[in-house]
């Protein structure tokens, strides 16, 4: 069973997908971290992000043990993804990773951008979570300042709503509501509230299925 989470940046989609995957006993992947560590390591072999070529091989050689890296949870590390995740090259280099680690068994949660659109159009269950940049930022700059990371609740909203802009306004595989997925909005719902929404979808799902 497959079941993507998609949605805009601190939409709180990367902690619903643990949860649930934690509950299921799925396999659980955050597809935006393997775009942060494409745009690592291009910067650390010394090329500028969007030297085409160069991405596509970066992003080719690529070693998925290498995405425990807390470096690449940071505000640079986002905003550096996002640009080289509009090569739509490096893009289709980092497919084939994602699909095969959807099909493990017993099942996988993926989130991202592209999930329910472009890398599992076949996902059993799709979820695209959203929330008000205000709000999003709101959480991001809570989180920043329990880790003592000073900076000011402006800046995470500018980076937010830039993102949204690149992430939106890409021509390859563009963040996008897929036609076939629910649209959970946790502007107003708390993070227990949109898992226990979550876990409801896909309960009538598997009963629709007849598992
Ligand atoms: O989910 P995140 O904030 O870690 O993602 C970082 C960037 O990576 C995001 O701004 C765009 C890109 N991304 C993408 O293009 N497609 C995905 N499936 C996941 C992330």
């Amino acid at each position: 069973m497959i079941v993507a989470i998609d949605g805009p940046a601190a939409s709180g989609k990367g902690t619903l997908a643990r949860r649930l995957a934690q509950h299921l006993g799925f396999h659980c992947l955050d597809t935006g971290l393997i775009y942060r560590a494409v745009a690592r390591d291009q910067a650390h072999r010394g090329f500028r992000l969007d030297d085409l070529w160069a991405a596509v091989a970066t992003a080719r050689g690529l070693d998925p043990r290498e995405l425990e890296d807390p470096d690449l949870r940071g505000t640079a590390a986002g905003d550096a993804a996002s640009i080289v995740a509009r090569i739509p090259e490096v893009r289709a280099a980092l497919l084939a990773y994602q699909r095969d680690f959807a099909r493990q068994p017993p099942g996988a949660v993926l989130d991202g951008r592209d999930v329910g659109t472009v890398v599992c159009p076949d996902a059993d269950v799709k979820i695209f979570v959203t929330a008000t940049p205000e709000v999003r930022a709101r959480r991001r700059f809570a989180e920043f300042e329990a880790r003592g990371a000073g900076i000011a609740y402006e800046a995470v909203l500018q980076d937010i709503l830039i993102r949204d802009r690149r992430d939106t306004g890409r021509a390859n595989a563009p963040m996008t509501i897929a036609a076939d997925a629910v649209l959970l909005d946790t502007t107003n719902l708390s993070i227990e509230a949109a898992f226990d929404a979550a876990v409801g979808l896909i309960k009538r799902k598997i009963g629709h299925q007849g598992r």
